[in-house]
């Protein structure tokens, strides 16, 4: 099957394959061909160029995208979409006055969530997240990263990941696991931490190794949830049994979590609303992927991670939604951009190659996915006519998107 785009305004974030993120000045950059034609075989972005050298053979299907723009899908590389019910009560008890940390230290929170989790059968919990999924897919992602963490038990881990498991057999986006057990304490561990972290350790991970449940391991590295000790224990169990660390640190407070993600390799650290110029220097010269979760800055009303700064320094930026039912119940990157404009100051051109690119990275997808590059899935958002990419940022409240292609396919919108 093959079919050729024509016309199309702009085409963004072209590149070459050895290109697997964008760091400090590079971000500024946002290769783009105007005037463009593009050709999807199969699943695949198969050709591209300036429409003067649009190939004169027949498609499949020929569309015309005069005044659209076409950019790779979003990649969104930390969600916890599997949920069940929501934290709405919590939503107004916060506007009433209370603080996120008061809401979790009356036992609301992840506890509250884990608590409906376990009450929810694997297929009620896969119905109601497929919801949410098909609603990203929607709003133009074509790649996610999906975290368990509201168990806190045995089955309850092992359910949410078998349904995150199933949500990649079944849909064309692709899904990345990661293994969160450690997301919070359950009561019946408040004052036996060590043994939490031995369920952990002992009986969960080896089913998801058995299984093959999960890519990663991650951990709320915070005051009142893992201590640094902690979170080393579980990043070097989570390595023994092969999955590479992706882990919450600094949203709150700055503990040392980024120094001691770097030290055993994560593949990203994410949050970073509170960072301290150690924790930036950290970070230089590294393989991790620092990862700023812009829309729950915005909900929880707490600072947003310093774009300016990190990348003055010479870091690179992702960015991601953070979709969970506390802290962020939207999982649209749409509104992540546009909020990483407006409130981080990153221009439209960094913003997107922070939710393209270098969330390909945050996800270990750099050779299929993040770019518009020859081999690279055919997973592209086709907006509605735009006068430039600046109103994609620009009209935040606006849906500018005319569809969307995964895997070369365009899904129902
Ligand atoms: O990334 N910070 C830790 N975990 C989630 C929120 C969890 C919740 O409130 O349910 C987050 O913000
Ligand atoms: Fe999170």
């Amino acid at each position: 099957m093959t079919t050729l785009i024509i016309n199309i305004k702009e085409l963004l974030q072209v590149r070459e394959s050895n290109i697997l993120k964008v760091s400090g000045p590079e971000m500024a950059l946002l290769p783009t061909i105007k005037n463009a034609y593009l050709v999807i075989k199969d699943t695949l972005i198969a050709e591209f160029g300036p429409m003067k050298n649009v190939p004169q053979k027949t498609f499949d299907k020929t569309i015309d995208a005069t005044g659209k723009i076409i950019l790779p899908t979003w990649c969104d590389s930390h969600t916890h979409i599997v949920y069940a019910g929501n934290r709405e009560q919590e939503f107004v008890d916060r506007i009433n006055g209370l603080s996120y940390e008061e809401i979790a230290n009356r036992g609301g929170g992840i506890l509250n969530s884990a608590q409906k989790l376990n009450q929810t059968t694997e297929d009620e919990l896969y119905d109601q997240s497929k919801e949410r999924l098909e609603e990203v897919m929607r709003l133009g992602t074509g790649a996610v990263e999906i975290k368990s963490g509201y168990g806190l038990t045995l089955d309850g881990e092992l359910k949410m990941l078998r349904v995150i498991k199933k949500l990649a057999q079944q849909y064309p986006i692709a899904i990345k696991a990661t293994f969160l057990g450690a997301h919070a304490f359950p009561l019946a561990y408040k004052e036996n931490r060590q043994g939490y972290l031995a369920l952990l350790i002992h009986d969960i991970l080896p089913q998801i190794a058995k299984e093959d449940l999960a890519q990663y391991v991650d951990v709320f590295c915070e005051t009142g949830y893992f201590t640094v000790a902690e979170t080393e224990q579980i990043m070097e169990a989570g390595i023994r049994f092969g999955l590479k660390p992706k882990i919450h640190v600094n949203q709150f407070n700055s503990i040392g979590g980024i120094q001691s993600g770097i030290k055993y390799d994560a593949l990203s650290v994410d949050h970073l609303e509170v960072m301290t110029t150690e924790d930036i220097e950290a970070l230089k010269n590294t393989n991790t992927m620092p990862v700023a979760l812009p829309s729950c800055s915005y909900f929880l009303s707490i600072p947003y991670t310093p774009a300016r700064q990190m990348i003055a320094a010479g870091l690179p930026l992702a960015l991601a939604t953070d979709f969970n039912p506390g802290s962020t119940p939207s999982g649209n990157m749409n509104f992540v951009v546009a909020t990483a404009c407006i409130k981080m100051k990153m221009t439209p051109e960094e913003a997107i190659n922070a939710a393209t690119i270098n969330g390909a990275y945050a996800m270990n997808l750099s050779d299929s996915h993040g770019s518009i590059t020859i081999g690279k899935k055919a997973n592209l958002i086709l907006t509605k006519p735009l006068s430039s990419y600046y109103q994609i940022p620009y009209a935040f409240g606006s849906n500018l998107i005319d569809c969307v292609f995964i895997e070369g396919k365009k899904i129902p919108i």
